[in-house]
Parts: structure tokens; sequence; C-alpha cells
């Protein structure tokens, strides 16, 4: 896509025909109730509080859960701070129409442009990193795994060779030759690349490091966490392991099997019919002249947290197998240390959101609770979109209780026996 040119996507806005009302949202949240067996909060508690002077309603209730599995596999690539698919679902579901513009300026794995797709809506998703689309954008366009697999059986791999950086402590000689053929492989087909070779790209990517057998490297931390080579080494003493020899093309075929299952045929079809018309871009939340004024109409994203994350160190080992320069990337990152810098970095971006929303369009804004329960970002970032020129319509609270099943689906509890998700929701004035 050349700079600046604007996206085409105003054929595609329809009228209002299912979605909520401001009015309709608020009953909805308020009368909410899941299936009692999920062990939820019973009613909405609906809370007032002021915000610099301003009442803004608070709701606080599980609306979603991980114990509804009604999320496809395809969503699970592993991604540092990512939100459930749960989340974005609520939000597209109640206040987007189908063919309506969803966005988000912090996509990460692309989880809200993903399940917009997946629901029959057109995605906008950007990311400062590029390795964000690389993630996301092969999942918009599955092949059918008979391709994947005739597509591997077609790469030669050299055990022999050796990547042009120390390996040693992740893979087996054997595992990094087969990692290097792949990677030069991919490099070579790069201008031409499909959608087979970006989907291997994608699983690959995912597959560098981790902690089981469906990993390439020997033990070390979640995939979406890189360490870096000393600490793989002290790793190594510690559990007195050495990297064994993993099979790469098998292990690609086994996660492309298990992103593809239960794809359902509706889904297949949304993703037939919407996947072309969405769109990827790799710029600063702040500046993304691409999408024109006035066409999205919902937002859900998650932002950057305070320093929490330190996403080039997490990365740097994907950014080697797809040949980006880890340090460039990270010095784009926005990394506020202080709550003053974070908040003049989002003012800046509620303004472009203020732009690109359509009247009556909505922002869902989720952040969590920093510095244990100190920081709460969502109060935050309450002022940032009233200045921005946003109504606010309150802060939804998902409260998740927390068991051991959901445990067991890798939810992230805190302290107090529940998972919470802070959303900031806004709406811009017909
Ligand atoms: C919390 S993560 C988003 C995770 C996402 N919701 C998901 O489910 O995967 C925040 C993302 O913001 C990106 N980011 C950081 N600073 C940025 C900026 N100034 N502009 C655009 N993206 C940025 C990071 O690369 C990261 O992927």
């Amino acid at each position: 896509m050349r700079e600046f040119k604007q996206l085409d996507l105003g054929a595609y806005v329809i009228s209002n025909e299912h979605r909520c009302s401001w009015d309709q949202f608020e009953q909805y949240l308020t009368l909410f109730q899941l299936k009692p067996s999920f062990n939820q909060i019973e009613k909405t508690q609906v809370l007032t509080e002021c915000i610099q002077e301003k009442p803004i309603k608070k709701f606080v209730n599980e609306y979603w859960t991980s114990m509804q599995r009604q999320s496809t596999p395809i969503h699970e690539v592993s991604y540092r701070a990512c939100f459930k698919p749960q989340l974005p679902c609520f939000f597209i579901e109640r206040l987007t129409n189908p063919s309506e513009v969803v966005y988000d300026p912090f996509s990460g794995r692309g989880t809200t442009i993903i399940e917009a797709v997946l629901k029959g809506r057109i995605g906008i998703a950007n990311d400062i990193n590029p390795l964000s689309s690389i993630l996301a954008k092969p999942r918009l366009f599955p092949p059918e795994i008979k391709e994947v697999e005739r597509r591997l059986a077609a790469i030669s791999f050299d055990q022999k060779k050796k990547a042009d950086i120390d390996l040693s402590m992740f893979y087996h000689p054997n595992t990094e030759g087969e990692i290097v053929s792949l990677r030069e492989y991919l490099e070579q087909s790069r201008r031409n690349e499909d959608a087979i070779d970006s989907w291997i790209r994608m699983v690959a990517t995912n597959r560098l490091t981790g902690h089981s057998k469906g990993f390439f490297s020997v033990y070390t931390l979640p995939p979406n966490q890189a360490v870096s080579p000393e600490s793989q080494k002290r790793i190594n003493e510690k559990r007195n392991q050495k990297p064994d020899y993993r099979n790469v093309k098998k292990i690609i075929l086994t996660k492309s099997r298990q992103l593809l299952r239960d794809l359902k045929q509706k889904e297949r079809l949304n993703l037939e019919k919407y996947a072309e018309q969405s769109y990827f871009l790799t710029e600063d939340a702040r500046n993304t002249k691409q999408i024109p004024s006035n066409t999205v109409q919902l937002t859900v994203t998650s932002p950057p947290f305070l320093n929490i994350v330190q996403y080039s160190n997490d990365n740097w080992l994907r950014c080697w197998f797809n040949s980006l320069d880890d340090r460039t990337i990270s010095k784009k990152i926005t990394m506020a240390r202080t709550v003053e810098q974070w908040s003049s970095v989002m003012g800046d971006v509620f303004k472009e959101l203020y732009r690109i929303t359509k009247p009556g369009g909505w922002v869902a804004f989720e952040v969590g609770e920093v510095r244990k329960g100190k920081v709460k970002l969502d109060e935050i970032v309450v002022p940032l979109g009233l200045v921005a020129g946003f109504k606010c319509f309150g802060i939804l609270i998902n409260s998740q209780v927390f068991t051991k099943t959901s445990n067991i689906w890798g939810i992230n509890n805190n302290e107090s026996g529940t998972n919470t998700n802070r959303i900031a929701v806004f709406q811009k004035e017909e």
C-alpha cells in the first residue's frame, strides 16, 4: 500500500439495522445474566463515580468468560498481553452491523480483526510492530491442510545448515538446519509470497520457542517471550537439558491442524467475503492517515500498558526468523514509564480515533490494572476520550471468578481470585 493513500471503505458501510443504541446497550449491560451454572456475579453492579467531576457509570459483571468456549481455535497464536477473542466478540456483536468497519490500532496477534472478519465485518488492523501482521494476516486467508502438507513436502531441508547467530542453546543442530532452510526458502519467496507460504511463516514464527514438544526449541519460556541466549543457557544448566531433535515440518503441520479445526462453514464464508476487504497498517497509532475520517463503526483495542511488556526483548528471535531488525522496531514501540507520558501518547491516539470514527460509532478501550491496582488506567483514559470529543458511555468491568477449570485454560488470575478486564467505552455523537 502506498503511503498516505486513503483506504476505500465507503462502499461497505451500511445503515443501522441490528446494533444497539446507547440506551439499549445500557439496558442490556444492566439486565445481563449469563447462564447460572457459570458461577458468575448474579446481578450487574452499576456504580456511578465522578472522574474529573463528571459522573461516569461502571457496569460490573461476568459478561464473557473463558468457560464459553465459543471462539474458534484459529485465534490460538500466543502474543504477549493479548486479550481473549470473547472480548472483541462481545462488542462487535452488539455495537456493529454486518459489513461495518471494526478497527484495532494496537492489533498485536490480531484478535479483534480476526474476530471481526469471522463475524462478517471489515477489519482494519494497525500495529507499529510488523510481526503483528505476519501473525494475523495469514489467518484471514487460511489454506486447506492438504495445501500446507504439499507445500512443506516441496521445500527441501538441509539439516547441516547453520544460523548466522549462535542458537545452539535453543535447538538441536539438525533442527537448526531445518529452521535455517525454511527461513532461506521464505526469504527467497518473500516477493511473491502466497497464502500458503504466509501461513507456514506464521506457524513457524509461533513455534520457534516454547515449553512443550510442540515447539522447535528445547524447554524454555512460553512462546511469546523469547529469552536471551544467556538466560537459555542458564535454564538448560538448571534443568540439566540439551536440545533434542524436533521435526520442523511435522510440528508446523500439527499446529496448522489445531488452528484450522472447527472452523465453521459460516466463518469460512465470512473470511472469503471480508478478508480481501480488510487492511493491515504498520503505523504509529497516533497517525493513521490511510484511514479516512468518519468510517470506523467500532474500535476494540488494548494499548501498550505502562512499560510492563518488553516487546523487543520478547521478540528478538521472531524478528531474526523474519529478517526484521528488532532494535529499529523496539525504538518505535510506545514504552511509557510514567502515567504522564502514557497519557500524552494515548491522548493523541484518542484524537486520531475521534477523526476516523463514524458519527454514532464506538470505542472500547481495554486497560488493565497496573501496579497492583494502584493505577487505574480506565479512570485516566476517560478524560482523554472526553477531551478528544467523545461521550463516555461508561466503564465496563468484566470480572471473571477464578475457577480451577479456567486455570487449566491458561487464564492469568490476579491475587483476589478474579480475572478482570476494564474497558472504557465511548461514543462519537451522531
Ligand atoms: C497489549 S498489545 C495488544 C494485544 C492485542 N489486543 C492482542 O489481542 O493481541 C499492544 C500492542 O501495541 C503495539 N504498539 C506499541 N506502541 C504502538 C504505537 N505507538 N502504535 C501502534 N502500535 C503500537 C505493540 O506492538 C503491541 O502489539
